[in-house]
């Protein structure tokens, strides 16, 4: 586990990230690259948007800032405390703020997932949200995905904006942004995100002819209850 750095050390100028990366906590690391290398190849993001944290210990680990994924190393991955504070010189993601407050408000989750998917984002301009089109909603939590209302990327309202359109789901849309998607694994939220993203696509077309006929609530929540223990397996429970 990597150990919390102290704001006293932060103060004497630590420059680079002093501890040991163990065994386990490398391959978490190499497994945040690989999800992310995933998230273009699935073509749900593209170029350097997008971040992913997993929870880890007192923290999260979270991808750097800016860093094309095809170079990124588990070295530049950044630990986080709880508190927010982290190794002088290394540079989390700017989307820090919401990757740590819904891991705050929400224990059962250990991963999220942001993405700037194509018809997830169309949606999000629009400020729609995406309604019960498909049983497959039901796998982010309930009969509807919200947008959350535009805040610049990086701000507190963001973040706020995001955990409120979490709450009771899976996953969220970001106005004229890009979408979120957590789960207790990072296997769970990469694949529900790919999910969000072909139900924006399915909406997306369906807007195309006409006003869509839904899914009621009770439906959904028979096939909520229904894919408890169902579908999607995880290669590590932790990751
Ligand atoms: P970062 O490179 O800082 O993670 O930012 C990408 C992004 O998608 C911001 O919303």
């Amino acid at each position: 586990m990597s150990p919390k750095i102290s704001a006293s050390k932060r103060a004497r100028g630590a420059t680079k990230l002093r501890y040991a990366i163990s065994g386990a906590e490398n391959e978490k690391r190499q497994a945040i690259i690989d999800a992310c290398r995933g998230m273009n190849a699935l073509g749900i993001n593209q170029g350097t948007s997008g971040n992913i944290s997993v929870r880890h210990g007192e923290g999260m680990l979270i991808t750097p800032t800016s860093v094309p994924y095809d170079w990124m190393t588990p070295e530049q991955i950044v630990f986080m405390a709880m508190d927010g504070s982290f190794a002088e010189g290394q540079r989390p993601s700017s989307e820090w703020r919401f990757h740590l407050d819904i891991l705050r408000a929400r224990p059962e989750i250990h991963a999220v997932v942001h993405a700037h998917p194509t018809y997830a984002t169309i949606l999000a301009i629009m400020g729609l949200d995406i309604p019960p089109v498909h049983y497959m909603i039901a796998a982010a939590g309930g009969d509807n995905i919200r947008c959350a209302p535009y805040a610049t990327f990086g701000t507190p309202e963001l973040s706020e904006y995001a955990v409120k359109a979490l709450e009771g789901r899976f996953a969220c849309l970001l106005d004229h942004h890009g979408m979120i998607a957590i789960g207790p694994s990072l296997d769970r939220a990469l694949w529900l995100a790919v999910e969000v993203e072909t139900l924006a696509r399915q909406y997306h077309g369906c807007l195309q002819i006409g006003k869509p006929p839904l899914l009621d609530s009770d439906e959904i929540e028979r096939v909520r209850q229904k894919m408890v223990g169902y579908g999607h397996t995880d290669r590590n429970s932790d990751q």
